[in-house]
C-alpha cells in the first residue's frame, strides 16, 4: 500500500497513552502510524495494532533507526528488534532517524544496510529523515532517489523549509512534515485562527489542509480522541489560493528540534 497522506505520530506516548493513542487513532480510520526505536513505545504500538483488528495489509506502519544503529552490523540487528516488538513481519517503512553524529558512519554505508534489509523483506521501503540537503545528496549518490521513499523533516507554517522542499521536490522525494502543529505553536497563530473561523474549521485543520496542499504527508500526534478525529478530517478541507499565500507568509524559520548531535541546517 502506498503511504497514507496524514499519519498518527507517537513521539513521548508512552505507556497506556501509547497504546490509547494507537488504538484510537486506527479506530478513528488512521492508517499510518509513525514510530521509532527511540520513542521506547514500539511494543505499546504493537500492542494496539494487534488488538485493533485492523488488518496488516491496511495499515503502514514506520519506524526509525537510531543513531547507535546505524552501522552495517548493527542497522539489521536492530530493526529485527523492533519487528519483535511491533509484532510484524515487515516495516512498511524504516528511516534513519538522524544523519550519523559528526557523520561516524557514512550515509552510503546506512543506506546500503537499508537496501539490504528491504532486499531480505524486512521493510517494504527505506528512507530518511532530518536530511539536510548535502545529506538528501549524499543518500541519493548512495542508493538512488527512486530508493527514498520519503525525508521526514520538521515542517509548520513557522519553518518551511523551503530549500529542503524545493531539492526533494526536484528529485522525486515525498517530504514528511513532522511536529507539523509546532507541538501546537501554531493553534494560538491570529491568521491561521482567521482562515478557521471563517472556514468553520479548527486552526489544526487548516495547518494540516495547507501541508497536504503542498504534497507533504503529515504525521501530527495527540492524546485526544477528539483531536485525532478532527485532525484526520483535514483531508477534507481544500484552501483557497489566497488563504494558502497567508500561511505561506508566516514562515520565521522557527526550528523546534535541534539537538546538538544533528547537522549543520540549510
Ligand atoms: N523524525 C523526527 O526526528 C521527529 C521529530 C519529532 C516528531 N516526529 C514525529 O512527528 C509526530 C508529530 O510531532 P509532535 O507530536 O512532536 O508534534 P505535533 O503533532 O506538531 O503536535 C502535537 C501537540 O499538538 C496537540 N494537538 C494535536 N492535535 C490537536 C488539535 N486538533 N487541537 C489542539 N491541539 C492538538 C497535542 O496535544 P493533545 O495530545 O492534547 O491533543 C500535542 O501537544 C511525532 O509524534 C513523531 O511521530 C518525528
Amino acid at each position: 500500500m502506498h503511504m497514507p497522506l496524514i499519519g498518527a505520530g507517537t513521539f513521548r506516548l508512552q505507556g497506556q497513552t501509547a497504546i490509547d493513542s494507537v488504538a484510537n487513532a486506527l479506530d478513528l480510520g488512521y492508517r499510518h502510524i509513525d514510530t521509532a526505536q527511540i520513542y521506547g513505545n514500539e511494543a505499546e504500538v504493537g500492542q494496539a495494532l494487534a488488538a485493533s483488528g485492523v488488518p496488516r495489509g491496511e495499515v503502514f506502519v514506520t519506524t526509525k533507526i537510531w543513531t547507535e544503529h546505524l552501522a552495517a552490523d548493527a542497522l539489521i540487528p536492530s530493526l529485527k528488534e523492533s519487528l519483535v516488538k511491533l509484532r510484524l513481519e515487515q516495516l512498511d517503512l524504516t528511516l534513519i532517524h538522524w544523519p550519523s553524529p559528526k557523520a561516524a558512519v557514512p550515509v552510503a554505508e546506512s543506506m546500503a544496510a537499508l537496501l539490504e534489509a528491504r532486499e531480505l523483506g524486512l521493510t517494504r521501503a527505506i528512507g530518511v529523515s532530518n536530511f539536510t540537503i548535502p545529506l538528501m545528496q549524499e543518500a541519493i549518490d548512495a542508493v538512488g532517489a527512486a530508493n527514498i521513499a520519503t525525508n521526514q523533516v520538521e515542517l509548520h507554517p513557522y519553518l518551511q523549509n523551503r530549500a529542503v522542499a524545493a531539492f526533494a521536490r526536484a528529485h522525486g522525494i515525498p517530504l514528511t512534515a513532522y511536529m507539523p502543529l509546532a507541538y501546537g505553536k501554531v493553534l494560538t497563530d491570529p491568521v491561521i485562527g482567521a482562515i478557521a473561523a471563517r472556514l468553520d474549521a479548527t486552526p489544526a485543520q487548516v495547518t494540516l489542509a495547507w501541508l497536504l496542499a503542498q504534497g507533504h504527508t503529515v504525521i501530527p500526534s495527540s492524546t485526544r480522541r477528539e483531536n485525532l478525529a478532527s485532525n484526520l478530517a483535514a483531508r477534507a478541507l481544500v484552501l483557497e489560493v489566497d488563504d494558502l499565500a497567508a500561511i505561506d507568509g508566516l514562515d520565521r524559520g522557527e526550528r523546534l528540534v535541534s539537538p546538538d548531535f544533528g547537522p549543520h541546517w540549510d
